[in-house]
């Protein structure tokens, strides 16, 4: 039966390098696939609030427990915090339910999963929530990532969570938190795949001794479930001929490469599968090496392509702040953001005049949003409550185009 490596967080706890994802199980197999996926070796469950099943993959846990299939010490339960809850009051009592609906007395780790934070919605009358309050619309509460982070503090203080970390932070945030923190966080999960690398990211995450797990490891695939146009037009991983050949050369399948990619590299991995034999395929991803060459020929399908953006949930609505573009942006140089990293500022592929094709509103995670439409802009203003500013002069590491949906380096 094959395992997973572990890795050491900086808390000394063990972490599967390996686990399986949760989202997008469905709820009628859940308790089946998690109770599958321990009997073939996976000992990590990656869930969430959001994911709706938590009751069924704590059903297929207590099945294994009690069939022993394995204890629970042995496993490595993993559960996120939803934007609805940042609130620090909602914080304690949301994970004692995601507890109570595991049927577990600890999380092994628990996530912020999004640095958002969404107005509360009591879970008697919708859970999981969802992004959006009533009508179709976002709505965001006033909790700042610093208070929800202390009460994540507390739970890890208080032993309901073994570590504590966060997710979809840029390294901008996790600088952040640093300043704020009492415990740094333990683990950092983010998308990252041959087309979405962020080794900027990943080089600040190991300087702090931050373990990173990387999601939808597969890239585009995940996202064709959903539909989505974005997922559609981008190549598949697992017919890149790179990827392809390297799997051929060491008798393994595509998938199983894209995930070595990454776990040889220390970067833990939590593939998600539907399917017995794949479900299966994706533990065995630490049995084999790949040349240096091979993980430098993978890295540089680099394009800086993100699947999973909240904010392109809605650019109806800006969450939060939004300012009046003064006389500091009254240009941009727009780059992709991974021309950005591999060639700095050098690589200008447009430059906008601000004042006149755009204006601006700085989002609560330090992103520049720029809308074409004053219309859109007023609305978001008001939907908040907020009166015009100048622009903050801090440290924003990109621009969201949210009439073309796509994010640009900024300096
Ligand atoms: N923190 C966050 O914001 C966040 C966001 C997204 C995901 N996550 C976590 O990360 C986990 C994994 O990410 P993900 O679910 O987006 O995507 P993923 O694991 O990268 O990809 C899942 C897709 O790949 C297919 N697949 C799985 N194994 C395969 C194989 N060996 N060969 C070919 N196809 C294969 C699956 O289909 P079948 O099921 O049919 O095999 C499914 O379509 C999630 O389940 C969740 O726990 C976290």
């Amino acid at each position: 039966m094959p395992t997973s490596p572990t890795v050491k967080l900086n808390n000394g706890k063990q972490m599967p390098l390996v686990g399986f994802g949760l989202w997008k199980v469905d709820n009628a197999t859940c308790a089946d696939t998690v109770y599958n996926a321990i009997k073939t070796g996976y000992r990590l469950f990656d869930g969430a609030c959001d994911y709706g099943n938590e009751v069924e993959a704590g059903q297929g846990v207590a099945r294994a427990i009690k069939d022993g299939l394995v204890k629970r010490e042995e496993l490595f339960l993993v559960s996120k915090l939803w934007n609805s809850f940042h609130d620090k009051e909602r914080v304690k009592p949301i994970c004692k339910k995601q507890l109570a609906d595991w049927g577990i007395d600890y999380f092994d780790l628990y996530i912020i999963h999004f640095p958002i934070a969404l107005k509360y919605v009591d879970p008697s009358v919708r859970y999981p929530p969802g992004f959006f309050y009533e009508d179709n619309k976002v709505e965001l509460s006033k909790a700042t990532l610093q208070e929800t982070y202390h009460a994540m503090e507390e739970l890890y203080e208080e032993g309901l969570a073994k570590s504590i970390g966060v997710s979809n932070y840029t390294g901008t945030l996790l600088l952040d938190l640093e300043r704020y923190a009492k415990h740094l966080p333990q683990t950092l999960q983010i998308e990252h795949h041959p087309y979405l690398v962020q080794q900027d990211l990943l080089d600040l995450c190991k300087r702090r001794g931050i373990s990173v797990t990387a999601y939808s490891s597969f890239g585009p695939q995940s996202f064709l479930e959903l539909d989505m146009q974005k997922a559609k037009d981008a190549p598949l991983l697992f017919d890149h001929e790179t990827v392809k050949s390297i799997a051929s050369k060491h008798g393994k399948t595509p998938a199983q490469v894209l995930l070595r990619w990454a776990t040889q590299r220390g970067v833990a991995v939590i593939p998600k599968s539907n399917n017995p034999d794949r479900l299966a395929q994706n533990l065995d991803v630490c049995s084999f090496e790949l040349a240096e060459e091979e993980i430098a020929k993978i890295s540089s399908l680099d394009q800086g392509l993100r699947f999973n953006n909240p904010l392109n949930v809605s650019s109806l609505v800006l969450p939060l702040l939004a300012c009046e573009a003064d006389d500091d942006y009254s240009t941009a140089c727009l780059s992709p953001s991974s021309h950005r990293r591999s060639g700095g500022p050098s690589v200008l592929v447009e430059r906008v005049d601000i004042r006149s094709d755009f204006t601006v509103g700085l989002l609560p995670h330090c992103w520049v949003m720029l809308h074409r439409s004053e219309a859109r802009r007023d609305h978001a203003l008001r939907m908040h409550g907020t009166t015009l500013k100048a622009v903050h002069r801090c440290c924003q590491p990109c621009i969201y185009d949210a009439r073309g949906g796509r994010t640009y380096g900024l300096w």
